[in-house]
């Protein structure tokens, strides 16, 4: 029997993204959005509301997208609920390491295990949210979570999701089939 819930956002898993940027002053922000995708093989798609993270990607053009994993969950929550605009200190305080992106004006988090680094292509304003396009121009890895053959082991990521129907962060499941082949059984006549 199912049961109608209404208009909720019911996407799962959503990701725990971390977007990294420097405001006028070259001072790092780091703020967690949960709206955001890949949109194809070389941008990210980002809904953002009127953050400082907004303003200074306007100003910069460029941002990080890291991908939040489990040892960093209370800093990842924190970039979340606290706003550069009000808290001077906010990055400082979470005691995380920025090191500038030598390839776009945006910090690289050192902590987190991987970053895409972006340039700005779109920002889109509709009603309700403002899509932010990124081209991503390099993804930088932290060698341990990388396979024998140098591509990211998303299993060695320990990567967190966003639950938004609990409003909780849940770690990742073990694989446990291929894409593009659990299904071949089903092809065959
Ligand atoms: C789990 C979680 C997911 C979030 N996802 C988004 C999001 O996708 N888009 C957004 O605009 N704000 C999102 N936020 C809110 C911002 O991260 C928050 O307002 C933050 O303080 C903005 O930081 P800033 O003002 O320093 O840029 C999220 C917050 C949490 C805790």
């Amino acid at each position: 029997m199912k049961k109608d819930l209404g208009v909720v956002p019911a996407v799962f898993p959503m990701p725990v993204l971390m977007i990294g940027t420097y405001d006028a002053d070259g001072v790092p922000d780091v703020m967690n959005a949960a709206w955001g995708t890949i949109c194809d093989m070389d941008k990210v798609a980002l809904c953002l509301g009127e953050h400082q993270t907004t303003k200074n990607i306007a100003q910069t053009g460029a941002f990080t997208v890291a991908i939040a994993d489990a040892a960093h969950v209370k800093e990842a929550d924190f970039f979340g609920i606290a706003s550069a605009g009000k808290m001077a200190d906010k990055f400082a305080r979470s005691g995380m390491t920025a090191v500038k992106s030598t390839r776009v004006n945006a910090p690289i988090v050192e902590e987190f295990p991987l970053t895409m680094e972006c340039t700005l292509l779109e920002q889109v304003r509709t009603e309700s949210v403002e899509m932010v396009i990124g081209k991503i121009v390099n993804v930088v890895a932290d060698e341990c979570v990388l396979d024998e053959k140098g591509k990211v082991d998303a299993e060695k990521l320990g990567a967190i999701s966003f639950d938004q129907f609990g409003k909780n962060y849940l770690t990742m499941g073990a694989k446990i089939a291929g894409a593009w082949k659990a299904g071949v059984p089903l092809m065959q006549d």
